[in-house]
């Protein structure tokens, strides 16, 4: 090794990671390495679940364990993937986030009963049907000063028959996984850059569109909304009297453009603007309650590659929309770039859980 690869930094190959992302309508995978400060990205891959479940590609599916995991294994070949260290997504959909103020204690441990306690009566389901996390929301107390009397607790829930689904895919695929993350954690690691003003996130995928404030870092509200991709395809392919596989191709080839002889333009925009009506209303609730402004919208999840859909989310919220770039925190080759950026909202998640696992590997 030279002097200055030993001053500069370790260029020994360090180990290699992979994010899954294990959605309705597809998996993705995205293979990170760590190289001085950069994260390497060595492979990324796609595939779709509808195939695999007698539905069209893009449609939302609801396989068995056993399924997912010979799906993930047909992808983790053909993307070429050599690590088996992996962290896996969690759908939001099945889980609860809800941020709470409880009393303040100066003892770790009885702040850890109070929370648990009091977390029973926030969590709407038996808590023997659920694993449950929480967080203390750091915050900034001047010196000198008392602290306040409540604390900021985040606390988590996640159904055990979806943890259980997904060791499965885990147990019945090649990889290892030492940690389950919600989705919206993932993604906000690679996408949100905004350290202090709040940032809307919405996360359109096939089934589902997540809609979350991101505030100083952390998750300040988030909201379900049970439609997405899917449902404008299928929207296109009633309105057009098309089959839903057609009606697919065509939306992702023309999106929201107004181009002749496509589709009606109208029933693209009829679930679009249903989805934003709603993630509206959950946000100007928000907006209410913590007398606070979004400053910037970020378009994520397959559904924020649509066609010219930034120009028709910004005249809907009037605020400055951003389609998310996740490959951004990766090192790739330049010419690759063009399709990482087209691509990106996809692989958000993905690429979140990779750069998680690799700073665990530090
Ligand atoms: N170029 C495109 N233009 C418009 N829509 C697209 C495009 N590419 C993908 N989509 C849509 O994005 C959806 C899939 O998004 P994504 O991969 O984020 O979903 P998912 O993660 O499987 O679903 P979910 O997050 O709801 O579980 C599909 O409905 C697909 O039609
Ligand atoms: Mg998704």
């Amino acid at each position: 090794m030279g002097f200055l690869t030993k001053l500069f930094g370790d260029t020994k190959k360090s180990k290699s990671v992979i994010g899954v992302d294990i959605g309705s309508s597809s998996l993705k995978v995205v293979q990170l390495r760590r190289q001085g400060g950069t994260a390497v990205l060595e492979t990324y891959g796609e595939l779709a679940l509808g195939p695999y479940a007698g539905v069209e590609v893009g449609q939302a599916t609801n396989l068995p364990a056993a399924k997912i995991a010979e799906t993930l294994n047909d992808l983790l070949r053909e993307a070429n993937v050599t690590t088996k260290d992996a962290g896996i997504s969690i759908p939001f959909s099945r889980t609860l986030l809800t941020l709470v103020e409880l009393p303040r204690r100066d003892s770790p441990e009885e702040q850890k009963t109070v929370i648990e306690l009091e977390a029973r009566k926030y969590i709407p389901v038996p808590v023997t049907e659920v694993q449950l996390d929480w967080f203390i929301l750091p915050e900034a107390i001047p010196e000198g000063a008392a602290p306040p009397p409540k604390v900021q607790v985040l606390l988590v829930a996640v159904h055990n028959d979806e943890l259980s689904l997904l060791e499965g895919v885990v147990r019945g695929s090649e990889l290892s996984a030492t940690f389950y993350e919600i989705e919206i954690f993932s993604t906000i690691r690679s996408v949100v850059d905004e350290p202090v003003k709040p940032v809307l996130v919405l996360d359109i995928g096939a089934s589902a569109t997540k809609v979350y404030v991101v505030e100083h870092g952390v998750v300040a509200f988030s909201h379900n909304i049970p439609s997405g991709g899917q449902d404008v395809t299928r929207t296109i392919a009633t309105s057009q009297g098309i089959t839903v596989g057609d009606a697919e191709t065509l939306k992702k080839a023309h999106g929201f453009t107004q181009e002749a002889g496509t589709y009606d333009h109208r029933s693209i925009e009829l679930v679009f603007s249903r989805i934003f009506e709603e993630a509206k209303r959950a946000l100007t609730q928000y907006e209410m309650a913590k007398n606070a402004k979004v400053s910037c919208l970020v378009l994520t999840g397959g559904g924020g590659v649509t066609k010219e859909l930034e120009a028709y989310a910004k005249g809907f919220f009037s605020v400055d929309v951003r389609v998310a770039d996740p490959f951004s925190k990766t090192q790739a080759p330049e010419f690759m770039r063009p399709v990482l950026q087209a691509i990106g909202p996809e692989f958000a998640v993905a690429v979140g859980l990779a750069l998680r696992k690799l700073e665990e590997e530090e």
